[in-house]
Formats: C-alpha cells, structure tokens, sequence
C-alpha cells in the first residue's frame, strides 16, 4: 500500500528518489520520507505528500550516491512526521523502509522492549528495525544474516530496503506479499515497488518472488531465498515509455486516462483480433481452454472497480457462452469456505495485479484445485504469476487513483473471452460472433464522439456539484455501470451515491427522491428500454432530478429527463463500455469543482496490499 524507491550508483540519489515517489504516490500518500546515505546518513521525512517532503529537506544536505524513500499509507499509526518511513534502529545502525504489514509486531515489540529497546513511532516497521539491529548486535553477524534471521521471525506480508551503517555501500531488500523490482543499469542499480520510477533510467528489470533477498551494490547484486539458496534473477526487458506515466497537457490523470481509452481499448485488441474482425485469437488462455470450455462454473473474483467489470462479465458468459458464472467479493470469498467443486474456474480480475484479498483469494482457490484465470494490467505483478493461465489488459498504467481505463479494458476481455467461448461452445452462432467482434471493434471510434461531449457534460456537473446523494439505475449488463458510476462519484467527490438495478428502486430507494435527489439513469437502446423508461417515470413522478444517458437520437425520454447524454447507437452487448464514460466526466467533473483531490482522494490508494 505504500510506495518504496531505492537507489545505489554513481548518481545523486536525491533526484532520483524524489521522482520516483512522485510516481509512486498513488500508492499511498499520507507521508513521505528519504534516507540518503553518504559519509553520514541523513534522513528527511515528514507528514503530507512528497512536495512537502521536498520542502523539508530544502537546504539541507542531500548528497549521497545511495538512498531509499517511501511513501506512505497508513496501517499502524496515524499520518505523523514520527510514524513516516525511513525508520531508524534505535542505535542508528540500520535504517528500513517497509510496503507491507508485520502482523506479529506486538509481540516482537514486548520481547524487544523486554530487552532494553525503545520506541519513537507507533509503526510495525520500527519494530523490524530494532529485531535486526538486534541479532546483529547480540549475535555479531552480518547485516544480510541479521536481515535474514529477523524475516524468519516475521509473520505478516513486505517489501522491503534496508541499510546497515558498518556496511554502507550495500542495500539489502526483501519480498514477501509486497511487491519489488530491481532495475538493473550499468553500474548502478534501482529498487521500486513497481516499474514506474525505473523506466526512466533502464529497461531491464528482474520482478522479484516472495521470500526472496536481493543484495546490491552499485556493481553487483545477488539473489537468494531467506535460506540464502541462490536464486536465478530473471532479467526482463520492460515496456513502458516515460510518455505514459507523464500527465502531459492533462490537469490530472484521471482525466488523461479518461480520453486513453479509444487507445486502451485499441491496445487491448490488438493482436489479439484479427484485422477483418472475423476471429479472436488469446494467447495467454491456451493453458486453460479445456478446462473452460468443459467447466460447469465460472467464479469471478475482484475489488472495487473490477468487482464491478466482473459483474459485466458475468452477463457477457452467461448470455453468449452460456456458462453460470458467480461473482464475489474476495474478501468475501477468502474468508468463507466457499464451495469448489471439481473443474470450477476462478477469472481473478485486477489492474494492479497486486490488491491483497484477490490474491489470498486466488491462493485459497488454487489449493481447492479451482483452475485460475487472471485478466491484470500490470506485468510481473503477483497476480498474474499465480494463475495458470491470464490476459493482459494492456491499458497502460493507470495513476488515478479512481480506475478508468482499467474498467473498459477489463470489460473488453471478458468479452472477448465471452465471445469466443460461446463461438467454441457452440451457443453462439458464427454470424453473431463475428457481429459482435465488429460491434466491440467500433467501440474506440464511438468512444472518441462520446469524449467530445466533455464541455456539455461538465454543463451539467455544474447544477449537481453541490448535491448531497445521488442514485444511480441500470438495467441487465447495465446495472454494474450505476455501480461503478457511483463508486467513482464517491470515492472523488465524497458525495454519497448509490447503484441499483433500476427495478429494484421500488423496494426501498425510492422513498429517497424528493426534488434535490439527482439520479443517474442508463437508459440505451435494449430490451430493457420500455422497463427502465417506466422507471425514469416514476423518478419523475416523486420530483427527482433525471440525468440519463440514452442513444443518439433518443426523443422519448428527451422529453422527460432533465437532462440527456447521448452515447453513440451501439450493440447491447458493449453498451457498458460507451455508457460508463459520460459517468466518469461527471464525477470528474464534480470533484474538481468541489475543490476535492482527484488523483489522491483522501484515505484511498491506488493498490490496496493490505487486507
Ligand atoms: O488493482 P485492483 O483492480 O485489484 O483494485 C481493486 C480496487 O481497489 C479498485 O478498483 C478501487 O475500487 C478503485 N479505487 C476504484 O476506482
């Protein structure tokens, strides 16, 4: 949840760090902190985000060819400058910074305290920072055995970057749950919680496994496991440009994420369906076709915004391929004891590839025997290496915190995966699945004519930006699309909102609407139109407010709503994919209005690794 950066060579650390949190900031952003190590070691760090960091430590000695910084999320401990990260031993002779939960911390506290240590910060990782210091100090061994001694007393999940004072030409980091990499330069080396700040300086970068411990120094490093077998360090060539982690002329990124998605889309497609549009070719799900073509159930298992494409996907399986699929919680899942019957696939859905319930989830399912499918945006994260079989969204990073384009390319593989499991199965007919390939291939062009209705739509932000509550209504594969449309106006513009199948507003909600209650209508073309007409009626009726998204064209509820969007004709099929988008401008649109934080939204972070 929180972001780490490290550095060793013949580079001023300083810089380097600080970029490299900025670009790790959407992992947490509570606090921020540096250590850099030169004759002495200095380290900086308080509460607020990394420019207040940069504040802090303006005028003070920031020299130094080996560093580490963190940003943070708090777990243990409130966002204080005393809990922010680097940590320091209590006798100075080690300094760490830690992504992760150590769950037992109490109890090594009570031991440590037993023996003559104290505390300045509330945090966990104070306390691995004493343990080490204290097996190195008792037990007279190197830093990396100390490191290794200390991490077998450890329960819990970390990405970590430790640095020993007697042995200050060496950082020494260390896996388990929390994500690391290590870019690999010519005499010099990075550590980062993801690819984000390397790029920039390398393209080769080894992911590392759990339990695993990297020592490095600026000409070398080795990889072994806390056992200190040698491990084989995978050297793997990244593909990200400095353009796609930049804002360029965006004020933030949710909103140059927002107008990615004709190409996110387009880059999810590609190779993958063939120029003409008559087949749909997925590599990465060779491993698991048998078992899905033959299985009687899908699980789909997500968080948040890809709980919601799930639910998307859930209509596209059932419908096309004609496979019963249930979606669920993972958390919900994991804590269960769910039911896994022989031959079950679990799709695990996630952009980041590193959010701690799914993956715990998947873990749980792997061992019922449950065949795993992981559809992630982001390579060489722990998701995807724990499946058996996975696609790539492809959508490019993603910074917002408030997930755009992850959305729309997870619900464009799944329905790539719908379509062509229903025309392998049989259920759907070849005609129809080539029409739906062309349907979902014209989705980016139709995408392009809905961002052209940005200013209109801000128009319309504009009467609803001080509201209270909002609802949101959707019919069929329509019905995760309010969901996700109110998640992304909560969690941005902290209005409360609510998602419901428009139907189901008669059992309960709509005691709610009185003339101050906006409600959000999805209303396209399908057969649920005439229904969820009937629905905007009795919206109406009570003195709500109607915004509705609707199909070009659309005269009937014109005269009724409000106010309409309209979204280009479209299949019913990829309706959610040009629906969501005029939902996404709202919100955005609403929060910058209300002065609110659109990148960082308080108490929220991008990856959430803990549980
Ligand atoms: O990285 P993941 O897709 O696994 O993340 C799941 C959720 O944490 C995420 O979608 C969250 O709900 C977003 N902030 C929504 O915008």
């Amino acid at each position: 949840m929180c972001g780490i950066v490290a550095y060793v060579g013949d580079r001023t650390a300083y810089p380097i760090l600080i970029k490299g949190l900025q670009r790790l900031e959407y992992r947490g952003y509570d606090s921020a902190g540096v250590a850099l190590i030169n004759d002495g070691l200095h380290v900086y760090k308080c509460k607020g985000k990394v420019k207040d960091l940069e504040e802090h430590a303006k005028g003070k000695s920031i020299t130094g060819n080996i560093g580490m910084g963190h940003t943070r999320w708090a777990t243990h401990g409130i966002p204080s400058d005393t809990n922010s990260h680097p940590h320091i031993s209590m006798n100075g002779k080690f300094v760490v910074v830690h992504n992760g939960i150590i769950e037992n911390y109490a109890h090594l506290k009570k031991g440590l305290i037993s023996r003559g240590y104290t505390f300045q910060s509330e945090t966990d990782t104070e306390v691995l920072a004493n343990l080490i210091e204290s097996i190195y100090v008792e037990q007279k061994v190197s830093a990396e055995i100390a490191v290794r001694s200390a991490l077998t007393k450890v329960i819990g999940a970390y990405g970590l970057v430790i640095s020993c004072s007697d042995e200050k030409d060496k950082l020494i980091a260390a896996r388990k749950g929390s994500p690391l990499v290590i870019g690999v330069g010519e005499n010099e080396y990075f550590l980062a919680s993801d690819a984000t700040p390397i790029v920039e300086y390398t393209d080769k970068v080894v992911y590392m496994d759990d339990e695993e411990v990297a020592v490095i120094t600026k000409d070398s490093f080795t990889l072994t496991n806390i056992q200190n077998d040698t491990k084989e360090a995978n050297i793997q060539n990244v593909t990200l440009s400095i353009d796609e982690i930049d804002k360029g002329h965006y004020e933030h990124f949710m909103l140059k994420e927002i107008y990615e998605q004709p190409l996110s889309i387009e880059d999810t497609f590609r190779g993958r369906v063939t120029m003409d549009h008559s087949k749909i070719f997925l590599g990465g799900l060779t491993e698991a076709l048998p078992q899905l073509l033959s299985t009687k159930r899908i699980i789909i298992i997500a968080c948040g915004t890809s709980w919601h494409a799930g639910m998307v996907g859930e209509y596209l399986f059932e419908e096309y391929a004609r496979i019963p699929v249930e979606v669920e919680y993972a958390s919900e899942f994991r804590y269960r004891n769910p039911v896994i019957q022989e031959g079950d696939v679990i799709i695990a859905i996630s952009q980041s590839g590193e959010t701690a319930d799914t993956l715990a989830a998947i873990k749980m399912a792997k061992e019922r025997g449950a065949t795993i499918v992981g559809i992630c945006n982001v390579a060489g994260s722990s998701i995807p290496r724990e499946t058996h079989a996975g696609v790539y969204t492809h959508a490019g990073p993603e910074i917002g915190v408030a997930s755009t384009k992850a959305f729309t390319s997870q619900v464009t593989v799944l329905s790539m995966m719908a379509f062509l499991l229903g025309k392998m199965k049989g259920s759907l007919a070849p005609d129809n699945y080539i029409h739906l390939i062309k349907e979902l291939g014209k989705i980016p062009d139709k995408i392009k004519k809905v961002l052209e209705s940005d200013e209109y739509i801000k128009k319309i932000a504009e009467t609803y930006k001080d509201a209270s509550n909002a609802l949101y209504l959707g019919r069929g594969n329509l019905f995760p699309v309010a969901l996700e449309g109110a998640l992304k106006l909560k969690e941005i513009s902290y209005i409360h909102a609510e998602g419901y199948p428009a139907a189901e507003m008669k059992h309960g909600p709509i005691a709610l609407i009185d003339e101050n209650m906006p409600v959000f209508v999805i209303a396209t073309k399908d057969k649920s139109y005439d229904k969820i007409v009937s629905n905007i009626q009795e919206v109406k009726a009570r003195n709500g407010k109607v915004i509705a998204i609707v199909t070009e064209g659309d005269q009937t509820i014109k005269k009724m709503a409000d106010h309409v969007i309209e979204v280009p004709d479209c299949h019913e099929a990829v309706a959610p994919l040009l629906t969501v988008i005029p939902l996404q401008f709202i919100s955005y649109h609403i929060a910058v209005m209300r002065g609110c934080n659109v990148d960082q939204p308080r108490n929220l972070a991008k990856s959430v690794t803990v549980e």
